[in-house]
């Protein structure tokens, strides 16, 4: 698997192991094969009552698309990889790049493979700090994910619409351009399994992370990273204007710690953020409602560049309250720049000035920063 945990072609693996579950428990609960399940609830009121009703055939057929590294769930079909070029043009290159290169949207599909990693099927720029990006071929060791992701959750805003010949077509696509497979090449059900063999990452992956077998142990140690962790993160994502809203606000739909939770996409792009390229984290529309300091602060948005202990865009909390400690006038002087912004205190990045703040609310904030946030 995906040495890279929070890679989407992982959801969506999760995701249909949990699906699934889904299914098997509703066939369990009612201790009847699958196939037999086309009868309607109506028919057994009583027995079943409140507890929903039997899956329909076509309701579990809609779901049960997933296509195993085994190929068990691949469709028939073929595809080939100019008509992948044609589509990819069509449907993928706006967010990925004409040669699935961009990172605006996500880490580029192809590139960092090499035709000696087509040998051993290990990639080895992952293990070098020369590649600056992980792409999908770099680390992607089944051919079977790539198809079952694509056809099930792009492109990104219209998933499920591509047929299944697309789908074919645009993986051979994407495995020309990391040179897998030659630019006449016909990807089909057939020869499939001869490309999963020239997976460049094919030999990748690994479940010592405990995951995937019902006896692992999870590394919940965390020893990895106890001291000297990354404290700044920047994150060189940006969606487009149309796709923003696509899938409803991200800011509530990520995990609620950590400094980037994902863009309130219900609001517009900050345009005075010194970089568009970084993912601002909002959490006001998910805050239930404002209360002390610590909440106006989020309200505010302030926590998108500032955190407790550690650099975002911005200083720590604790660092400006170390830096201002016994200094006359810190609240009066801070108040303004905190109104008008400004840079050259903490480096070269500015603050955007903060003209929404009231000034009873800015009186408030810069006091609890003075205060180490207390
Ligand atoms: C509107 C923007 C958009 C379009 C159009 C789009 N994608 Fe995506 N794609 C994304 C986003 C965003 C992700 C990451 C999704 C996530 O994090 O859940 C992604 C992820 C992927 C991945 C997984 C990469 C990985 O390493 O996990 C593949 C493969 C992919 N897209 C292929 C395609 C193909 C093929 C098409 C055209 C049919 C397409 N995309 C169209 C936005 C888009
Ligand atoms: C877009 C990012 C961003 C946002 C949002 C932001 N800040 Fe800042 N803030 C910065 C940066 C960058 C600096 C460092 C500026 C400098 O070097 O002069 C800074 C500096 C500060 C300082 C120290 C100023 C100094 O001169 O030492 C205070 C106090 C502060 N911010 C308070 C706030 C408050 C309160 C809010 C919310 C109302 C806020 N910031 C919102 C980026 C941000």
């Amino acid at each position: 698997m995906y040495k890279s945990a929070n890679s989407p072609i992982m959801k969506s693996l999760l995701h249909t192991g949990l699906l699934a579950m889904v299914v098997v428990s509703t066939t369990l609960l009612l201790n009847r094969p699958v196939a037999a399940q086309t009868a309607p609830a109506a028919s057994k009121p009583k027995t079943y009552m409140n507890i929903g009703r039997n899956a329909t055939a076509s309701e579990v057929a809609a779901w049960d698309i997933d296509v195993r590294p085994d190929f068990k769930g691949l469709p028939v079909g073929s595809g080939s990889v100019s008509q992948g070029q044609a589509l990819w043009e069509q449907k993928c290159a706006s967010c990925h790049g004409i040669f699935g290169e961009s990172n605006e949207v996500f880490t580029p599909i192809a590139g960092g493979t090499t035709k000696d990693d087509m040998k051993t099927g290990r990639v080895a720029s992952l293990t070098s700090d020369k590649q600056p990006q992980r792409t999908t071929l770099m680390k992607v060791p089944t051919v079977s994910t790539l198809w079952d992701y694509v056809y099930r959750a792009m492109p990104w805003n219209a998933p499920r619409t591509l047929t299944v010949d697309e789908t074919y077509a645009l993986v051979a696509f994407m495995l020309n351009l990391g040179e897998v497979v030659p630019d006449d090449f016909v990807l089909s059900n057939k020869n499939i399994a001869q490309v999963q063999a020239k997976m460049p990452n094919r030999n990748g992956m690994t479940q010592k992370h405990g995951m995937w077998t019902i006896k692992g142990v999870p590394d919940i140690k965390n020893t990895a990273c106890m001291n000297n962790c990354a404290q700044h993160v920047a994150v060189g994502s940006v969606l487009p204007d149309y796709a923003r809203n696509a899938h409803n606000n991200l800011a509530e739909q990520n995990r609620e710690y950590g400094p980037y939770r994902g863009v309130d996409t219900t609001k517009p792009p900050l345009a005075a953020m010194p970089s568009s390229g970084m993912m601002m984290v909002s959490t006001a529309s998910a805050a239930p409602k404002a209360a002390g300091p610590a909440d106006l602060f989020k309200k505010e948005n302030c926590s998108a560049c500032h955190a407790p202990a550690a650099r975002l865009v911005g200083p720590s909390i604790a660092d400006v309250a170390n830096k201002y400690k016994g200094v006359a006038n810190a609240q009066a002087m801070l108040e303004k720049k905190v109104k008008a912004g400004g840079a050259g205190v903490w480096g070269a990045i500015p603050m955007p000035a903060q003209t929404q703040l009231s000034d009873a609310d800015n009186k408030i904030l810069v006091q609890w920063m003075l205060n180490g946030g207390k």
